[in-house]
């Protein structure tokens, strides 16, 4: 099968489109056809191996898996011996392990049957994304009549942060760049803020949550406008430092000791629970999917370089032919 492979870590330049052994699927464990693979910091940070504790995970010296590739949507090839909630021939999305090629393995227990009313590109872009957009709001507390400022509102995990607020009745200010302020007041938002004039750190307002996912703002500049007793959740911010990637969310743990101020950095775990709980909005349409751009398996390294750029209007896919 074809498949995009590192076989060192690296910038989008060590990857190639190779020709490798279909995988087999362990005992809890699915082959799907794929169809869609969805193109997410996650995939970046294992193709880099950076921050270096991504290593300890996946391998010192290189990627013990060389296909990279996480969310995906596609149809049951085959199914393990333990395996009873998918049968050949079932549509799914979930995650699965080296999804840009033409079969991945899945764990059966990362997947759902894919929502019905929508196509492969736009199944296989939920995922990683939603489900981290739902931990951080969980994260916040979030209640309705709140209000929630979201930085990166425009981007893939921020599209969803927004609609899901919305949609818990909270009062979302979304943070993004000038071309993206009528997208993002179309995702929910009741205002938005152009970071590019617009220090939304600045002014008198405050919020009962920020979900940060862009900007990398210091944690004194965000508290300044988080209400004395708000949560800041702060989910994003490549270059956290190259051991543990997480400068921020530690110095906020620290911070937060003397404070009435929370603060929280949730992990999105992609699980069938939440799934389910995505895959139910999004059938009835309270939560709709934003496909940046599409890219054939062979592009993968564009499409990579292009989201390290970090300005995406919702998330780019890969698509197979
Ligand atoms: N904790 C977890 O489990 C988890 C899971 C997934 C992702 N993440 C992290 O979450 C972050 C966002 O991921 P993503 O997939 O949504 O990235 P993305 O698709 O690149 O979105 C980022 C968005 O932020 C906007 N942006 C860039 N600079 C900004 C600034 N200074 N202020 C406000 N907005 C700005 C970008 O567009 P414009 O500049 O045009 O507005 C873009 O729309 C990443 O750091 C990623 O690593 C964490």
């Amino acid at each position: 099968m074809k498949a995009i492979v590192q076989d060192r870590y690296g910038s989008a330049d060590v990857l190639q489109l190779r020709e490798i052994d279909r995988p087999r699927p362990r005992a809890d464990e699915v082959i799907v056809r794929v169809h869609a693979a969805g193109v997410d910091f996650g995939v970046w940070h294992l193709m880099e191996g950076m921050p270096y504790a991504v290593r300890l995970a996946m391998g010192l010296r290189r990627p013990s898996n060389p296909v990279r590739g996480i969310e995906l949507a596609g149809v049951v090839e085959e199914v393990g011996t333990n395996v009873t909630a998918f049968k050949p021939g079932d549509e799914v999305f979930g995650i699965g392990d080296g999804s840009f090629a033409e079969y991945a393995r899945a764990s059966e227990s990362k997947l759902l049957h894919k929502p019905s009313n929508l196509g492969f590109a736009e199944a296989a872009v939920v995922p990683v994304s939603a489900t981290t957009a739902l931990a951080g709001l969980r994260a916040a507390k979030l209640e309705a009549g709140q209000t929630v400022l979201i930085t990166g509102a425009g981007g893939g995990v921020g599209s969803y942060a927004v609609q899901l607020a919305r949609t818990m009745g909270a009062e979302v200010t979304g943070v993004c760049s000038t071309s993206k302020l009528d997208f993002v007041r179309s995702l929910g938002a009741a205002h938005v803020i152009d970071y590019t004039r617009e220090d939304p750190t600045a002014g008198d307002r405050t919020y009962d949550a920020i979900i940060d996912l862009a900007g990398s703002r210091e944690v004194a500049s965000l508290r300044r406008v988080l209400a004395p007793t708000g949560t800041l959740v702060i989910l994003g911010g490549e270059g956290g430092g190259k051991w543990l990637g997480m400068g921020r969310q530690v110095w906020s743990q620290i911070v937060g000791i003397a404070s009435r101020q929370k603060f929280r950095m949730p992990i999105g775990l992609v699980n069938q629970k939440d799934l389910a709980t995505l895959k139910a909005m999004l059938e009835a349409g309270t939560l709709t999917p934003v496909v940046a751009r599409r890219y054939p398996l062979a592009d993968v390294p564009i499409a990579i370089r292009a989201l390290a750029e970090g300005h995406s209007r919702g998330k780019s896919v890969i698509t197979m032919s």
